[in-house]
């Protein structure tokens, strides 16, 4: 299973508001990485934090980020070296494509909805398509020691 839907509970409007005007605002987002020119992780504001750790079933092992794709129409084919699933709360609106292949073969695509929840295998090879505005959304997830067979 590459992707699945997860029935975890939901932010409001007003912390939608919070998190979209937060990125806009931002003078202290870090780049990341060999992609530091279109991909950001902003500090999630404490209250965010706490609300999801209070709401949502992760452990206190888990990493939690605010990240935004910008300047961008694809973000190209790569296994994540340190993680092996994501979860992600698409705060901006839908429409890219998420794909999976391995050797040239499609082994699964998704277009992630707007405010939902979503356990992504990011340590198969995938790419997103179709970016046509920033892609702002919340991470959470375990980095594992890196896979250097993947790299
Ligand atoms: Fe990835």
């Amino acid at each position: 299973m590459y992707y699945k839907k997860l029935n975890w509970p939901t932010l409001d409007s007003e912390q939608h508001n919070e998190l979209i005007s937060l990125v806009k605002n931002s003078t202290n987002s870090k780049g990341i990485g060999i992609w530091g020119d279109f991909y950001h992780h902003y500090d999630l504001p404490e209250s965010i934090r706490t609300w999801c750790k209070e709401n949502l079933p992760i452990t206190d092992d888990y990493q939690l980020v605010l990240q935004r794709f910008f300047n961008v129409e694809s973000i190209p084919l790569h296994p994540d070296i340190n993680r092996k699933e994501n979860f992600i709360y698409l705060l901006s609106e839908s429409g890219p494509v998420t794909r999976w292949q391995k050797r040239g073969v499609i082994l699964a695509e998704v277009c992630v909805p707007q405010y939902q929840w979503f356990s992504l295998d990011v340590g198969t090879p995938h790419e997103v398509l179709g970016l046509k505005d920033d892609r702002i959304a919340i991470s959470i997830f375990k980095t594992v020691p890196i896979n250097k067979k993947s790299l």
